[in-house]
């Protein structure tokens, strides 16, 4: 009987706990790091590093590990990558793309997990500095920077990892800023809608003034935390270069980091500063030629839109409502569904709704069947079932069933066994749709918006 009673009381205990972790939380702090680790094989490159190559990436990867940073950008991670892995204890870590001629040297270790993890190679590269010997490029994911443990909520940033070409010849400079150029065509096409970081080492300053690169990540709309929170938010023009280690976190380097909020998740960054003297040998000796950098971010999920957590497989083109739907919450009221209008067959064709302003947001090919609800003026879509399975090799979603606060409901394509439900927070419903499409419906999520 007391045995039994012990049980339950744990029992409880545990169900608890499980309530608690289960929300997912709708503020909080991030930080992020980025580390060229200075990993050309030594042979190629000794970097002006002491020391031997493998026991210095040993001991960066014990600093990432002693100092637990949310989110580790590293560059030049080549040729001792495993040493840089067997200290540090990240639980999520991307693979390596292999050793000089075969990688990128571009890695992410983060104490958060991510969908859509993607390396993309630069299209330009200049023969002069040498970055032609390896593919360098960019990397992109979204990072869940909070998840319910149901995936009913989550809050995503899309952090972007890039090394751009190296030096200050006419062919380098022109190289790197199509480099940035890339970036952020990448950017408008697949992050439209949403929060971003870009952190790693651009090869350029600002106060290179012919170097335009990084001035025109600042143009289309990103914050450098170092520019706003060491340089009371002037962009310099006069030289200033960091002495390596850096002691003082006024001076500039090529390694730079770029945020921007989004209506769904408003990042705001609190803190700048060069890692550099929390990354030395034990007799001080410096354990890369870059010094390390650090950001620290207050985030908060959106007042007026947030959204679940995405479902289905990585296929297909970006979209995202949120836009379109911040630009309604302000004077106009708030967004609500009219109707909703799914199509389907074998699979999900094509989601859709129109608002009550008459605004259409459809997502997906125009095959299959058309079924369509008409809501009343009080009622609400406050549920969403989704089912996936595998076509041609590929994860795409087969099913989606609306239901609505009146207890009616919507549904269109064929059920699988593989199926999630999304129940829309106390006092919010789903008003739009993030995700990637083509012909088809490939991965989806909602987004909330306040009833
Ligand atoms: C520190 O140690 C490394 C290798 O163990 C050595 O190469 C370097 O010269 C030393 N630095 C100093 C300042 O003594
Ligand atoms: C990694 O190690 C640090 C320091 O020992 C510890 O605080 C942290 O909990 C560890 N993280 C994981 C995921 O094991
Ligand atoms: C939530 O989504 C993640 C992927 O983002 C998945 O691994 C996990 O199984 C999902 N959880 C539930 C309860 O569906």
């Amino acid at each position: 009987m007391k045995r039994a009673l012990g049980l339950s009381v744990a029992t409880s205990a545990a169900l608890l706990l499980d309530g608690v972790l289960a929300a997912a939380a709708t503020s909080g702090r991030f930080n992020v790091l980025a580390m060229n680790v200075a990993g050309l094989p030594a042979i190629l490159q000794g970097n002006g590093v002491p020391g031997d190559k493998a026991t210095n990436a040993g001991l960066i990867g014990s600093k990432f590990t002693q100092y637990g940073y949310d989110a580790i950008h590293v560059q030049e991670d080549f040729n001792y990558h495993a040493y840089l892995y067997a200290t540090d204890n990240h639980t999520y870590r991307t693979a390596t793309s292999g050793g000089v001629p075969f990688g990128d040297g571009l890695n992410t270790l983060s104490k958060y997990d991510w969908v859509n993890f993607r390396r993309i190679k630069w299209d330009q590269c200049s023969i002069g500095s040498g970055d032609c010997l390896t593919p360098k490029g960019f990397t992109f994911m979204r990072l869940a920077l909070s998840r319910s443990s149901d995936n009913t909520t989550a809050v995503y940033v899309d952090l972007y990892n890039i090394h751009t070409d190296a030096g200050v010849e006419a062919g380098d400079i022109t190289a790197r800023q199509a480099n940035i150029n890339q970036v952020a065509a990448y950017i408008a096409a697949w992050s439209t809608g949403n929060a971003v970081v870009v952190f790693g080492d651009t090869n350029s300053r600002y106060s290179r003034t012919d170097d335009t690169a990084v001035r025109s990540l600042l143009a289309s709309g990103f914050t450098d935390p170092w520019v706003q929170l060491q340089r009371g938010g002037v962009v310099p023009t006069a030289e200033n270069l960091c002495a390596n280690p850096s002691t003082v976190h006024t001076c500039e380097t090529v390694d730079k980091i770029f945020y921007r909020s989004s209506p769904l998740v408003t990042l705001s960054a609190t803190e700048f500063r060069y890692e550099s003297t929390r990354f030395l040998q034990a007799n001080g000796s410096i354990l890369s030629d870059h010094n390390p950098i650090y950001a620290d971010f207050i985030w908060s999920a959106g007042a007026s839109l947030r959204q679940s957590a995405f479902f289905g497989g990585d296929y297909g083109a970006w979209f995202s409502d949120a836009p379109t739907l911040a630009s309604k919450t302000s004077t106009t009221g708030k967004p609500k569904p009219a109707t909703l209008t799914f199509r389907g067959a074998s699979r999900l064709d094509s989601v859709g709704l129109m608002l009550t302003d008459g605004t259409t947001l459809t997502h997906g090919g125009t095959s299959g069947t058309a079924a369509s609800l008409a809501l009343g003026a009080s009622e609400y879509w406050v549920e969403a079932r989704l089912c996936k399975g595998e076509k041609d090799g590929k994860t795409r979603i087969f099913y989606i069933r609306a239901a609505t606060s009146s207890g009616r409901a919507l549904a269109a394509g064929t059920a699988t066994a593989s199926c999630a439900t999304f129940v829309a927070p106390g006092g919010w419903h789903i008003v739009g749709f993030v995700g990637q499409a083509g012909d088809e419906v490939d991965q989806l999520a909602f987004v909330y918006a306040p009833k």
